[in-house]
């Protein structure tokens, strides 16, 4: 059944890929962009280009009724404390902006640095970008403490391949994980998009 998807960061490359096979998939997709230049390629007639800032409530609160589904992937361009704001301060606009709405489905990526690892490797970067680390969990707090049916789709580090393999944990990171493509990451957002019950409200991991 097509669907009505709402999609923040549609001009990121994860969300590129998402808002191209969502389309393809026969759904109707609404994307909102910083600027028109970022999606200036992408004519469709079942996509709607709404220039505006996914951080603001009220830009959130008259666009999101009429949506099945609201998807983020919206992400820091910048490992810095000012970017990484994005993740909650979006969360604080879109997740109000749902339950007044009575829109329901919220998928979201986040970090798979925000699950326990306990490597070197995920030591490390947790200290590299803390900004990140802290930003994400702020957001996953907002959302969780709604009554959304979300998944917030934690991804390890994400490369550009168009390898579709992937491993995903439900509540967890499968074991030594690689990075994994942003193409396999939209793939599963659509799979979620068109499932009937889907990963409600639970936490998954996405890994090579
Ligand atoms: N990169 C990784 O290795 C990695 C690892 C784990 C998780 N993730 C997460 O996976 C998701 C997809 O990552 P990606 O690398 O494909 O994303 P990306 O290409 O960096 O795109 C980020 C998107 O967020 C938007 N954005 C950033 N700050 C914004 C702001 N203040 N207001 C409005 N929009 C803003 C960007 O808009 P503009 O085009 O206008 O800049 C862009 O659409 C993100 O949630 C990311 O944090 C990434």
């Amino acid at each position: 059944m097509s669907k009505s998807v709402l999609l923040l960061g549609a001009s990121g490359r994860t969300g590129r890929l998402v808002l191209r096979l969502a389309l393809d998939g026969g759904h109707r997709v609404t994307a909102l962009v910083r600027s028109e230049k970022r999606l200036a390629d992408a004519p469709d007639s079942r996509l709607t280009k709404v220039v505006g800032e996914a951080c603001d409530p009220a830009t959130l609160r008259q666009l999101v009724p009429g949506h099945d589904v609201v998807v983020s992937t919206l992400g820091p361009r910048w490992p810095t404390r000012a970017a990484a704001a994005v993740y909650p301060d979006s969360a604080a606009a879109f997740v109000p902006a749902m339950e007044e709405a009575g829109v329901r489905r919220l998928l979201v990526t986040s970090s798979a640095l925000l699950f326990e690892q306990r490597t070197c490797t995920a030591w490390l970067l947790r200290r590299a970008v803390p900004s990140v680390v802290h930003g994400a969990a702020s957001m996953e707090a907002v959302v969780r403490r709604s009554d959304l049916d979300f998944t917030l789709v934690r991804t390890s580090f994400l490369d550009d391949s168009d390898d579709p393999a992937h491993r995903l944990g439900v509540d967890a990171l499968p074991d030594a994980p690689g990075s994994v493509s942003r193409l396999a990451v939209a793939r599963y957002l659509l799979s979620q998009i068109e499932a009937e019950e889907g990963h409600r409200r639970r936490v998954v991991g996405l890994c090579r």
